[in-house]
């Protein structure tokens, strides 16, 4: 691989004949972003079944941080599978586990001893954080926030925003999840301006608790420090304090979902770190596998400790391959410019972005955090309505140009980079050419946009 090669037109004819066997065997419910289907994988490159490369922008929605099949995972992995590959935590246990969680609690932001347990996703390390936060507190209540995203299961679903495609048609979920308005200034909730508003919407935590669920009653607020499928909203550097110290002062646990920002992506090893906060639970998953499915629950001893014995698990939870790639994973970080290389990568982003942000109105705003870069589309900046149709054509512009790129937000109308960090300046630049030429295409040709801001 190594540069954009399109033999075919996208998709092409061996990736149609898979979409025409899959749309018989596989249910509708499970959607693509592409109409590709891969091959190979290396870096930030894709190669497709009819040989067409495509730099990667997606990153497996987030899961390659470190790259696609990089050197030290795929040694780590092929080592343990001349080992053994299954034997189940809860029947014999392996020193990897131990050894992973051991460098977990080390790097975990916060000087508190810590603890952590493994399992296989995102979704179920947040149904873990919150059976663990209940079963500390001996409170049910938890708080989420609107446009975050925790999973796909059913408690995960209950504490996700999203209506649809997330959770029309599945209800009854959980209860017990109370929802209020995340830091979301370019969309405040209160229609105030940071930082003139003093926070209102952290200090609402206190107004919350007095008209909406008792503190008592209420085991931990949830959130990620950047919002994620949300759109990749950053929120102002004291929001998380704040909320913490209201948490705290009514027993109330912190839980940070990372699952997303979460593994360098951010140009720390967490976004909390950023904030200054050690969160009581700190959830991890996608890159944190550098590939394999891995989730992990990181919190202070004591409430990690709360569930007895038997009250933690999952047959393939900490799997031997998943734990020996994250070790791999935390070396990578460890000896490589990884975090740094997050930084410029994300520098690099929004000095291109702020520059079409000058040029074409559409462009809502250009926001990020470190390697965790975005761009809201609007139909003008004034009325700030969303773009999303215009957002799902950029999109197909991108991949029938040689660019995988993935839409968030709660209107779909935000364009993410979660670019593997091993990317060079030259493969972003060639990424951001196409992606300009998209917006390019996608307004400037339909006449939506020609004023200049
Ligand atoms: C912040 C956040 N939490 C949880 C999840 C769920 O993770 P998984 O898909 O591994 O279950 C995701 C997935 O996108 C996420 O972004």
């Amino acid at each position: 691989m190594g540069s954009i090669q399109l033999k075919t037109a996208v998709p092409g004819p061996k990736s149609k004949a898979l979409a025409e066997r899959r749309a018989v065997a596989v249910p509708r419910g499970l959607s693509h972003a592409t109409p590709i289907y891969v091959a190979k994988a290396e870096d930030a490159w894709l190669e497709d079944v009819d040989g067409n490369h495509y730099i990667d922008f997606a990153g497996g929605i987030g899961c390659l941080n470190v790259g696609h099949r990089q050197e030290g995972v795929i040694t780590a992995v092929r080592d343990q599978l001349d080992q053994f590959l299954h034997t189940c935590v809860q029947v014999t246990a392996y020193e990897n586990y131990v050894r992973l969680a051991e460098r977990m609690n080390q790097v975990a932001p916060g000087k508190s001893p810590k603890k952590t347990l493994f399992v296989n996703s995102g979704a179920e390390a947040v149904e873990n954080a919150v059976k663990i936060a209940r079963a500390h507190t001996g409170r049910s209540g938890i708080i989420a926030f609107e446009d975050a995203f925790h999973g796909r299961t059913m408690m995960t679903l209950a504490l996700t925003s999203k209506t649809h495609p997330y959770k029309a048609g599945f209800a009854p979920f959980p209860g017990e999840v109370y929802r209020i308005p995340y830091a979301y200034c370019y969309r405040c909730s209160y229609s105030l301006k940071y930082p003139s508003c003093d926070l209102f919407c952290a200090r609402h935590l206190e107004d919350t608790f007095k008209r909406v669920v008792a503190s008592e009653d209420v085991a931990a607020v949830i959130a990620e420090p950047v919002l994620g499928e949300g759109g990749f909203v950053v929120p102002p550097p004291d929001f998380f304090r704040v909320l913490m110290e209201i948490c705290h002062k009514h027993g109330v646990l912190f839980i940070a979902d990372e699952v997303q920002s979460g593994f360098g992506r951010t140009g720390k090893l967490f976004a909390s770190e950023h904030y200054g906060i050690e969160p009581d639970i700190l959830v991890t998953a996608k890159s944190l596998g550098g590939g394999l499915p891995l989730g992990a629950i990181t919190g202070r001893a004591e409430i990690i400790d709360a569930p007895g014995p038997g009250g933690l698990g999952g047959t393939f939870a900490g799997n031997p391959l998943s734990c020996a790639a994250a070790l791999a994973v935390l070396d990578l970080f460890e000896h490589g410019n990884l975090l740094a290389r997050a930084n410029e990568l994300g520098s690099r982003f929004q000095k291109r972005a702020r520059e079409w942000q000058k040029r074409w109105a559409i462009i809502g705003e250009v926001r990020g955090l470190g390697g965790m870069q975005a761009i809201e589309l609007v139909k003008s900046s004034d009325k700030r309505e969303p773009a999303s149709d215009e957002t799902k054509q950029v999109t197909q512009y991108c991949y029938e140009h040689g660019l995988i790129t993935i839409t968030a937000g709660s209107y779909g109308n935000v364009i993410r980079v979660l670019v593997p960090l091993v990317a060079s300046d030259a493969v972003l630049d060639e990424g951001l050419d196409i992606l300009e030429s998209a917006l390019r295409a996608v307004y400037e040709k339909r006449g939506i946009v020609a004023q200049t801001v």
